[in-house]
């Protein structure tokens, strides 16, 4: 998602106040993960592509220290991406990871050639000289373990510039010019499979570069609420809640900011999990006194959905209604001047695409985007920056209930995408029971926190069974359990057998309409999180 216009600028940016570190972004597939580096050592930083760099360094953005990304060019290539040459001049650090390496060592007067033995993973690094980048982390004559994936390696550095870490294959794995403070290294210090990567990363942003890591979410918070002052004024703000996360902390600070005139719809479209409805209007309204409207629309949810059984066609049937009732209960409280969201920065970055060109649509993903330019309302995004672990760390700080901060994301079109084929109230019932079992049974066994998101599915397939002495026909739960760090890619989580058998016991027993309980163990890719 590109920067909303809409978006006021009438306070002081976020990260104003702090030392600010800027990272160019060269399309590397982990570039985020610098930033994450980044910001957890308390320092802020935001990513900009290497073809707008230029533009926000002359914007007056003025780092305290630049790193540049790896990415998926070859520098030889005569079109492949540079620095900006300002970047260089303004007498700040400069840390090179990789591809960023050689642009630095080409743009400076070096020599880069294709690569004699591609490395791509795992290598040691030998440190042959002393540097602040690796002071207290790393010794002179010591090996260290890196991740490496490149296919170019610079063959001459550029003046000035002198080797401090070899590693086989790349003889100037980490080349530095002490005097202008330009460290350049082959590797990714970024990625866990660097173990003292972000030790290296917090030696350039504070010994070298001298941040004061003041960067915390206390200090965020403060900020913020001015911030939603001044832009707010005496307007008065609505705010779509749908029990995550991101929505609930944007809408608790907001509330801190400008109290009552902060009005909280929250559309139940009858998809959503045991009992969460009612905790999110407890929470709300009575826990923090906000205002919160609960628009229960179940019924006209779930005729629209009868006997609708294309993923897609639910979706969008789900994600139309949905600003449907958002608007009429906007009007009935006689609208309001702004629209709150909660975005979060990885929608805002602007990342350079390896492959270019528009991707294909596997979901369309349901959110309240579209809204803002039907109901003519500016937007107030107060989350655009951070991070979901730096939104988690906020909820905190806000005293939202570890319960609540913790919880696992859940798609805006809730049980329905979780019921493949058509969706009935009965089928919702069942898997309400199935679901609520399994979580308890997650919860119990101390795996919650472990797992990015679990949840069951109810199979629209009906198998045989036997219970006591009778026969069964009933349906089939699948239960899903995913490691993710975005939502982007995942990994089945490895219960136990013994937690499967205890959860799948329970469920088979407690929930009249199951007969039989499968795990799914496919990753994404090929497979999507969620079945729909
Ligand atoms: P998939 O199934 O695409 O899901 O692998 C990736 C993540 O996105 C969540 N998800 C959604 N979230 N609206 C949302 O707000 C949606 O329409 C939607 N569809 C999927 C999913 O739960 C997972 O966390």
């Amino acid at each position: 998602m590109a920067p909303s216009a809409a978006t006021a600028a009438s306070a002081p940016a976020p990260g104003a106040r702090h030392d600010r570190v800027l990272i160019i972004d060269f399309g590397s597939q982990v570039t985020q993960l610098i930033a994450r580096r980044v910001r957890e050592s308390g320092v802020y930083c935001e990513i900009h592509p290497y073809n707008r760099a230029d533009a926000v360094l002359a914007a007056g953005f003025a780092p305290k220290a630049i790193i540049f990304s790896g990415g998926p060019a070859s520098v030889i290539d005569g079109e492949s991406p540079r620095a900006p040459e300002r970047a260089f001049a303004l007498n700040v650090p400069i840390l090179a990871i990789c591809y960023g390496q050689q642009t630095m060592a080409v743009q400076l007067g070096g020599t880069v050639e294709a690569g004699h033995a591609r490395e791509f993973g795992r290598a040691d690094v030998e440190i042959v000289k002393p540097s602040p980048l690796f002071e207290g982390v790393w010794q002179v004559g010591g090996k260290y373990p890196v991740w490496m994936s490149h296919g170019d390696r610079v063959i001459e550095l550029p003046a000035g510039f002198s080797v401090v870490g070899t590693s086989p294959n790349a003889p100037f794995a980490i080349a530095v010019d002490e005097a202008r403070r330009f460290y350049s290294v082959m590797f990714h210090p970024e990625v866990v499979h660097t173990p003292d990567g972000a030790k290296l990363l917090r030696n350039f942003t504070h010994r070298i570069a001298g941040c004061k890591g003041d960067w915390t979410m206390a200090a965020f918070k403060d900020e913020a609420i001015a911030r939603i002052r001044a832009q707010i004024g005496q307007g008065r703000v609505i705010c779509g809640l749908s029990g995550g996360v991101d929505s609930s902390v944007a809408a608790v600070l907001i509330h801190e900011a400008i109290g009552e005139r902060l009005q909280c719809v929250f559309v139940d479209h009858g998809l959503m999990r045991r009992n969460e409805a009612e905790e999110v209007v407890r929470l709300f309204r009575d826990h923090y006194n906000i205002p919160l409207i609960h628009a229960d629309e179940s019924k006209r949810f779930l005729a629209a959905l009868d006997g609708v059984d294309d993923p897609e066609v639910k979706r969008k049937i789900i994600g139309k209604l949905f600003i449907d009732v958002f608007e009429e209960k906007a009007k009935e409280i006689g609208g309001a001047d702004f629209l709150a969201q909660g975005t979060l920065y990885p929608d805002v970055i602007e990342s350079v695409s390896a492959i270019g060109g528009p991707s294909v649509t596997i979901k369309s993903h349901h959110n309240v985007g579209g809204l803002p330019e039907r109901m003519n309302m500016k937007l107030v995004e107060p989350l655009r920056d951070l991070f979901k672990d730096e939104v988690r760390a906020l909820g905190r700080e806000l005293g939202l209930p570890e319960a609540f901060v913790g919880r696992h994301p859940f798609p805006g079109p809730g049980l329905a995408i979780r019921v493949p084929g058509a969706v009935t109230r009965e089928k919702l019932d069942i898997l309400r029971q199935a679901d609520a079992i399994y979580l308890d049974e997650i919860r119990k066994a101390g795996l919650y926190d472990e797992i990015w998101q679990a949840f069951a599915v109810l199979l629209p397939v009906r198998t045989v069974g036997v219970m006591g002495d009778g026969r069964t026909y009933e349906f089939v739960c699948a239960l899903r359990a995913v490691t993710s760090t975005d939502g982007m890619t995942a990994d089945f989580f490895p219960f136990p057998m013994e937690f499967l058998a205890r959860a799948a016991t329970r469920i088979i027993n407690d929930v009249k309409g199951v007969n039989r309980v499968v795990y799914d163990i496919t990753s994404k890719p090929p497979g999507t999180i969620e079945w729909e």
